[in-house]
């Protein structure tokens, strides 16, 4: 597990930017924590760190958003809306996990634990006065 303490937006987003520099496809994020944690942040600099360069939006009313990089594709899921992995699965989101071209992130997966990715990172936020904990994972 590692912790990371970061005060602005723009520290989280260059956490993300780490975590996306170090991806080589097929990677599984799972983004946990309460509104405006900075999971959206954290997916924009993971997004710059793949090599994309398209504007990352919040996939709040989409449920699923495909970005493609010249390295690695990014599908940004936001399950905040969602009751259960069904309507996921039912978007196609399974093709997005096994793909070993692109990399997955999942904002508050754990509305959608039941999905199950073999291998996945965990990420937890937590709002502090005057920042965010991101504690990270490797789940199995
Ligand atoms: N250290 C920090 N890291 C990230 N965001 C921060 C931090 N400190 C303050 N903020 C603020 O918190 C908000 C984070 O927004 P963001 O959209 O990334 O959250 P989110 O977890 O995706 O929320 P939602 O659950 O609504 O999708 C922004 O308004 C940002 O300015
Ligand atoms: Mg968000």
């Amino acid at each position: 597990m590692e912790k990371v303490l970061t005060k602005t937006p723009e520290e989280t987003e260059a956490l993300g930017r780490r975590l996306g520099k170090n991806c080589h496809g097929g990677e599984v994020f799972l983004l946990v924590g309460e509104l405006g944690a900075g999971k959206t942040y954290l997916t924009k600099g993971l997004a710059r760190g793949l090599g994309i360069k398209s504007v990352i939006t919040s996939p709040t009313f989409n449920i699923m958003k495909i970005y493609e990089g010249r390295r690695l594709n990014l599908c940004h899921v936001d399950a905040y809306r969602l009751q259960s992995s069904k309507d996921l699965l039912a978007l196609g989101v399974r093709e997005y996990l096994d793909s070993p071209t692109t990399v997955t992130v999942i904002e508050w997966a754990d509305l959608v634990e039941d999905l199950n990715p073999r291998r996945a990172t965990k990420i937890k936020f937590k709002n502090l006065i005057d920042g965010r904990e991101i504690k990270i994972y490797q789940k199995k």
